[in-house]
């Protein structure tokens, strides 16, 4: 284990400073996930990062491994326990519900860390993934295609979801607001500026497993397409698009 404490596949330590500041949870997702929680009133949240996606109105647990993340939960939510998923620190059905959003595909052993979700919930589990399958739809394909390739191996299937957990899933696709707030890569499908720059793209931990200087060549072949309008020309009405409908969905035990 690193200094940080980081547990899966990305030290947070390194990257996760500007975190809070580019990862805000968007209240449009928010909503999506409150309508899954239903009456559940405690409620854990694995990898809870910087607390993004907690209800105020409910006894959330959370658990996150990194110190950097969890320094940066805002004043207000109740501290989060230092665990891992793959051994969470609490009795069988202690839960209604329990939840993880954008933080399965880091984890050392999703099939321990799932079953774990599920020995210690006694209502639904609720996981925010994307979906491997479409994660290369996504036009950054065109300028960034080896982190896109990392990330859709990164992710597990809905299959392998099941088998972790043991039970079947509903998949349910989350539309992505044009103005969102939490600044994931699809985040950005209709202000493609934003990925410019470097904080921002720090802030997803997928731009972390390719070298700098690919990163960099990527980075400049977007810039140059934006400066001439060819990046318009091919993707300029994602600009008034309300909604994406990308790889992002939240897949809930039935
Ligand atoms: C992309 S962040 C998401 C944080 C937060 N859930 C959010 O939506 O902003 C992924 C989080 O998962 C945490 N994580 C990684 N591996 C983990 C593990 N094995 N157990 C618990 N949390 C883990 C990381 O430390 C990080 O805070």
């Amino acid at each position: 284990m690193n200094k940080d404490g980081s547990a899966g596949d990305t030290d947070y330590g390194i990257i996760g400073s500007s975190y809070s500041d580019f990862r805000k949870p968007e209240y449009k997702i928010l909503e999506v996930i409150v309508s899954q929680l239903g009456e559940a009133y405690s409620v854990l949240n694995v990898g809870a990062g910087t607390g993004s996606y907690e209800p105020t109105n409910i006894n959330i647990t959370a658990v996150e491994p990194s110190s950097t993340m969890r320094a940066q939960r805002p004043y207000g939510l109740k501290p989060a326990i230092n665990a891992v998923a793959e051994d969470l620190p609490f009795a069988d059905n202690t839960f209604d519900a329990s939840m993880s959003i954008f933080s399965i595909h880091q984890w050392k052993d999703l099939r321990t860390g799932l079953a774990e979700m599920r020995r210690v919930t006694r209502g639904k589990v609720i996981l925010m993934s994307c979906l491997p399958s479409k994660v290369c739809d996504y036009w950054l394909y065109d300028y960034a295609p080896q982190i896109l390739e990392i990330e859709a191996k990164r992710f597990p299937s809905k299959e392998e979801i099941e088998d972790g957990l043991n039970q079947k899933v509903n998949s349910i696709q989350v539309p992505i607001p044009l103005n969102c707030s939490d600044g994931f890569n699809e985040a950005y499908y209709g202000r493609p500026e934003l990925l410019l720059n470097k904080k921002a793209r720090q802030s997803c931990s997928s731009w972390g497993f390719v070298d700098s200087r690919l990163a960099d060549e990527y980075v400049s072949n977007l810039k140059n397409d934006i400066d001439s309008g060819k990046w318009d020309l091919r993707y300029g009405n994602l600009r008034q698009a309300d909604f994406y409908l990308g790889s992002l969905y939240l897949f809930v035990t039935i």
